[in-house]
């Protein structure tokens, strides 16, 4: 994006101009500002503290006076108000502030359906869910809302409404920020979301094991990761190039049964020279949580291989003979 070719609002194209945030944390501060960079008007903002609205606030275009308010206020005073908070506290806040006629209300979890905002519904607001299929680690105050904008550019957005007005506002807002829209029924969120945990938080999970296990030969935890990453970066590049299953390489995919045993029994051997996870030797002769990462691998490494024998036969490059031999041993 270049500064003159970035979107901008088309003047009264909305009946939901001002537009609010509850929560201002790892999610809504980079909505919320990419949202400015693209010229929306943000209203208000709140938070659990007042602190982390008036943060965001301060990284907001200054011409736009924006206001750090309490979230009834926030919800008094705009139009199209984003629930930003953590999952659990969706419910309460649905029920508990003072929605009101033809308002908005959006929350960004990929798990819950919009009928967790039913209360707001019962008041007249309309209601929605709107999920980005992205990362957000950290509470963006730092890069500009420019690079917030160019990371958003090409997401997905998990929407679920039976609102036909705000979902044409939300299409525009996700337009505006080049984003595509996935249309998601309500019954759909979970196994949509437990795809979305496995694609991200999975990944960092299995490259914590992978570190975890080169720990264990005495390797530093930064010097596993930088040996790692051209590896994890490789074969998200094949998965780009080649698609699912043909990107499946490594002894699973070529029906290296005996590859595998040798890693089995590495695991179980690691197993029974280590104490359990949860006794108190643990804390006490390791200090870390290293065992246990590598003990939790080892459930981790039969579940991953199973799927990657599903994908290996799909991918039709091992023998029947190869599946059942790999088969036994997990
Ligand atoms: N993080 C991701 O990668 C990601 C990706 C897609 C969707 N989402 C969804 O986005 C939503 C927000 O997640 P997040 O990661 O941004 O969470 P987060 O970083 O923990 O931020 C939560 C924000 O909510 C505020 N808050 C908590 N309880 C509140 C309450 N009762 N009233 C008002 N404000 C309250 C917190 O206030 P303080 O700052 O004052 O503590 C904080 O600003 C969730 O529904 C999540 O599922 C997250």
């Amino acid at each position: 994006l270049t500064k003159d070719s970035r979107p901008r609002e088309s003047p009264g194209s909305s009946a939901f101009r001002r537009i609010g945030f509850v929560g201002a944390g790892a999610v809504g501060t980079t909505l919320a500002r990419a949202l400015a960079e693209c010229g929306a008007r943000i209203e208000a903002v709140a938070a659990g503290h007042l602190a982390s609205a008036r943060a965001l606030v301060e990284m907001l275009p200054a011409g736009d006076g924006v206001k750090a308010l309490l979230p009834d206020a926030v919800v008094q005073s705009c139009d199209l108000v984003f629930l930003a908070v953590p999952d659990d506290s969706i419910p309460h806040l649905a029920e508990s502030l003072p929605w009101h006629d033809g308002q908005g209300v959006v929350h960004l979890s990929g798990a819950k359906s919009s009928a967790v905002l039913a209360a707001g519904r019962e008041r007249g607001a309309r209601i929605a869910a709107l999920h980005p299929l992205m990362t957000f680690p950290h509470r963006e105050l730092g890069p500009t809302a420019r690079v917030l904008l160019e990371r958003l550019a090409g997401c997905y957005w998990a929407l679920e409404t039976e609102d036909s007005l705000l979902e044409q506002e939300l299409r525009r807002l996700v337009s505006m920020l080049q984003g595509h829209v996935l249309t998601l029924g309500g019954e759909s969120r979970i196994p949509y979301h437990i795809g979305a945990v496995f694609a991200s938080n999975y990944v960092v999970a299995l490259i914590g094991a992978a570190c975890a296990l080169f720990e264990t030969l005495g390797i530093e935890r930064e010097e596993s990761l930088a040996a790692l990453l051209p590896l994890v970066h490789a074969t998200i590049a094949s998965v780009t190039e080649s698609g699912i299953p043909q990107a499946l390489s490594g002894p699973v995919a070529r029906g290296d049964s005996g590859t595998v045993a040798s890693h089995l029994d590495w695991l179980e051997k690691y197993l029974h020279a280590t104490p359990a996870s949860d006794s108190p030797e643990v804390t006490a002769a390791h200090g870390t949580l290293l065992p246990a990462l590598v003990e939790s691998s080892a459930g981790a490494y039969r579940a991953l291989a199973r799927i990657a024998l599903l994908l290996a036969i799909q991918k039709q490059t091992i023998t029947g003979e190869q599946i059942e031999a790999i088969r036994a041993l997990l």
